[in-house]
């Protein structure tokens, strides 16, 4: 007899779909099969069993480069990841100039600490790598379960420079933890910002132009080549042009340890939403910047060719008001509006709908890119699949479902949505996490504090053997040591 059965469903991993009942017992996967029995049942007859969504970019709870505080917290950043479908996020822990890491990672703690209703871990946000936290606190960071390390080549108060790019890369190789990036190439975006600027052209919808495309394509083949010099495993985040997505698939072709990512707003927004009277257009300002249609296209064959590995919001929810994009008055530039838009709801349904339900994606890719891959990357082992042990994070979806996004039903702390109005097919109508109801049919049934801090493995690198530059292989040459 299992704790809760979950039956008549059609289950799908990242490689099969098929027909069974879920046995859990003390919030893991006990048993697949027929005519399972439990002490309580859901019934799952003509929906998909889907491992629980992860969230692996999102802005929770977290000061902006330009001071703001995000407007959604621990407690309802998880409660609108997890009526999208999420039954785990990995928000970022930022440290900013003159902070620790260890005091950043403690912040982070007091902020998440009995907060989430679904399981949470931290990348961390490395923007003073000073000797002692490369040296200490990284390491020590690697030992509380905190495996990822991300890094800016943008944002002044955030920028690394190419050498304390090779310093984390280094330590992260050492210790088997992933270095993400931002890649945007800041020279080049502060240059025609200021041109901008000084011709008048202050709206949000120069915001576009100040990034331009080259500006990511630029910094992307620099964070690649940093990382193959050191045969370090590197991540990049929210890629948003063909460029980019084709360097990353030339470095994959080429054996690096190279992974990437795009997001919801990538495939479905372009640059003409930033084109909206009045201040309109800074709910759209995000960066990298969106683009064009044909963009659109390219990143969806990118997703279907395996270029990316995961699909994230980069929820970043600054509200249309004087506590978000507004703090700086109705007649800011857009150098001075806080960069982000929110999604961390509307990721899985989008996904769902324009990519499993219209036919551009499998059913198996959908459950790749928004559960299985940022598992194995991110090394959450025992989530992102239905398999006997892991732990029993489920979404069950009704494929057939069609509502409409709209900000009303984010269950955010936000006052938009970019994408209200989408209608879409197929919702996730009950969420589990370790085999706890988080919603059911609409309702929320976990309080805040149900959701626990995961220590995270180091990343699954089988099938990335990688190899070192030649000046840096021993076998070849006489091996400048990499171990810091
Ligand atoms: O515009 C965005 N994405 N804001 C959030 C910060 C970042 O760049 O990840
Ligand atoms: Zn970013
Ligand atoms: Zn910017
Ligand atoms: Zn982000």
């Amino acid at each position: 007899m299992f704790d809760l059965v979950i039956t008549g469903g059609t289950v799908a991993t990242a490689s099969d779909t098929f027909r069974a009942d879920i046995g859990i017992t003390d919030g893991r996967i006990a048993a697949l099969g027929h005519e399972l029995q439990g002490r309580d049942r859901i019934d799952a007859s003509g929906r998909l069993v889907l491992p629980g969504g992860i969230e692996a970019h999102c802005h929770i709870a977290q000061e902006s480069a330009t001071g703001g505080m995000t407007s959604d917290d621990y407690t309802s950043g998880s409660i609108s990841a997890a009526f999208g479908g999420n039954a785990c996020f990995v928000p970022f822990a930022a440290q900013h100039r003159g902070m620790g890491v260890t005091e950043t990672l403690d912040l982070y703690d007091s902020r998440a600490t009995g907060a989430s209703v679904i399981d949470y871990g931290y990348h961390l946000i490395v923007a003073d790598p000073t000797e002692k936290v490369l040296t200490e606190e990284l390491p020590a960071a690697f030992a509380r379960g905190v495996t990822s390390f991300k890094v800016f080549m943008t944002y002044d108060l955030m920028r690394i420079d190419d050498r304390q790019f090779l310093d984390i890369l280094t330590v992260a190789r050492t210790h088997g933890a992933l270095t993400m990036v931002h890649a945007e190439n800041s020279g080049m975006i502060s240059w025609m910002s200021d041109r901008l600027v000084a011709g008048g052209h202050t709206a949000p919808r120069y915001h576009a132009p100040s990034h331009p495309a080259l500006a990511e394509a630029e910094a992307i083949n620099r964070a690649i080549s940093l990382a193959r010099l050191v045969d370090a495993p590197l991540f990049i985040v929210h890629v948003s042009t063909p460029e980019g997505a084709g360097l990353v698939s030339d470095a994959r072709m080429a054996g690096a340890k190279v992974f990437g990512e795009t997001c919801t707003q990538y495939l479905f927004l372009t640059r003409d939403d930033l084109d909206r009277p009045g201040m309109e257009g800074a709910k759209f300002m995000c960066s990298p910047p969106l683009r064009d249609r044909g963009t659109q296209e390219a990143l969806w064959r990118h997703l279907q060719a395996g270029t990316f590995s995961i699909f994230s919001s980069d929820h970043a929810p600054y509200r249309f008001d004087e506590t978000g994009k507004l703090s700086k008055g109705p007649d800011a530039t857009f150098k001075q509006i806080a960069n982000g838009m929110p999604g961390i709801g509307a990721r899985l349904p989008m996904l769902f709908s324009e990519g499993v339900a219209k036919g551009r994606i499998t059913l198996q890719q959908f459950v790749a890119l928004s559960a299985t891959n940022a598992a194995r990357l991110y090394g959450l082992r025992d989530k992102g699949s239905i398999a006997i042990g892991m732990d029993a994070d489920i979404a069950i979806w009704d494929p057939e479902a069609r509502h409409v996004i709209s900000v009303e039903t984010q269950h955010d702390n936000m006052d938009y949505s970019p994408f209200e109005g989408w209608e879409v097919t197929g919702r996730p109508v009950c969420v589990l996490s370790r085999g706890t109801r988080v919603i059911e049919d609409g309702r929320l049934l976990a309080a805040p504090g149900h959701g626990r801090y995961v220590a995270r493995d180091r990343t699954d690198l089988t099938g990335h053997p990688g190899h070192l530059a030649p000046e840096l292989d021993p076998a070849t040459n006489f091996g400048a040591r990499i171990a810091p």
